[in-house]
């Protein structure tokens, strides 16, 4: 696959920008929409064939960015390059909606079938950075898997910073944290890029547990193999319906506990990300009267490059400034 890194990162900043303009509007419907259609616009001008495998759900459900919808330049031409793409427009809506931190625009692309075709579901999840790679288990003990964890990084466990996402459903497991002995940051949203983070060293984030969205998993993962880190994970069934659903997607053990290859197992990923508000990873995006600036991190897998990315957008006048920072 030709390198898709700039046209990838053009549609993640545009996508930050037009979010970010909606920061604290108390809307997170508004905040999503504009980076969905700042996305679909965006992609619509990369010379490929595109599918989205991950997206905004059913054709029925989404006008935009909807699970099998064509996108790119290419889309009607046979002879484009195919391309598997999952997207995660804003993660953090609510986040962006508050002014909250840590909110982000996503998509990974692989070819084709290199991104699980995840069901709108919860996934049980571990995901830690790639010194603790193989150390952990979805179905050890918290305790297990923190003293492992903690080995692998030369330290205590009481050195370690969990994130999990603060819901009732994570009452147990916060509980076994907190008896193992771990700190824990507690997010209101946003285990994606929490998950990034994980696998970043010196960003204080050493694990990322609980259940958060599929989807989100599949993003995490496609990330994860680029960073060199690790992400197990578990769907988890509502009812069901939704066990039906998964069915028809053609899963046939629920219960697997997918590696983070099984959920990217692309030989050729692209991973995108833009800061929308300031986050562990990503500073937000910031209109500075001159202009605007964005954060974004693009990685690939194969080459394996990791670019940390500052884009200035100055204003189209003749006394503009750029500052370095
Ligand atoms: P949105 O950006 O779609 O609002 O998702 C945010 C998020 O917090 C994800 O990071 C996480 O995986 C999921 O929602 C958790 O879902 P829930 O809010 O139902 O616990």
């Amino acid at each position: 696959m030709f390198d898709l890194s700039l046209e990838v990162l053009k549609v993640v900043e545009e996508a930050a920008i037009a979010s970010a303009r909606t920061m604290g509007v108390g809307d997170a419907e508004i905040a999503d929409q504009a980076a969905v259609e700042s996305m679909r616009q965006s992609l619509d001008t990369i010379d490929i064939n595109g599918t989205i495998v991950i997206g905004e759900g059913e054709r029925d459900e989404a006008p935009m960015l909807y699970i099998g919808e064509k996108v790119g330049a290419g889309k009607a031409n046979g002879a484009a390059l195919h391309v598997d793409i999952a997207v995660d427009p804003l993660e953090g809506t609510n986040l962006c909606a508050t002014g909250g931190p840590g909110a982000i625009t996503v998509l990974a692309a692989s070819e084709k079938g290199g991104l699980l075709h995840a069901p709108d579901c919860y996934m049980e999840k571990i995901i830690v950075g790639p010194m603790s790679k193989g150390a952990v288990d979805l179905d050890a003990p918290v305790k297990h898997n923190l003293k492992a964890i903690a080995r692998r990084l030369q330290r205590g466990v009481d050195d370690l910073v969990v994130v999990v996402l603060d819901r009732p459903r994570h009452k147990q497991l916060i509980a076994d944290i907190r008896e193992a002995g771990a700190r824990i940051r507690l997010i209101s949203d946003g285990d994606l890029s929490a998950g990034i983070a994980a696998a970043v060293s010196g960003t204080g984030v050493h694990a990322v547990m609980g259940s958060g969205g599929a989807p989100e998993g599949v993003l995490a993962a496609a990330a994860l193999r680029c960073l060199n880190g690790e992400i197990l994970g578990r769907l988890v069934v509502k009812d069901a319906g939704q066990a039906e659903r998964m069915k028809s997607m053609g899963i046939q053990d629920p219960k697997r506990i997918y590696t983070t290859k099984d959920l990217a197992p692309g030989k050729q990923l692209v991973f995108a990300a833009a800061g929308v508000t300031d986050g562990q990873l990503l500073k937000g995006v910031r209109f500075f009267g001159d202009g605007i600036r964005t954060q974004s991190i693009v990685m690939t897998s194969s080459p394996a490059r990791v670019h940390f990315i500052d884009t200035v957008y100055p204003e189209n006048r003749p006394d503009v400034k750029v500052r370095f920072r």
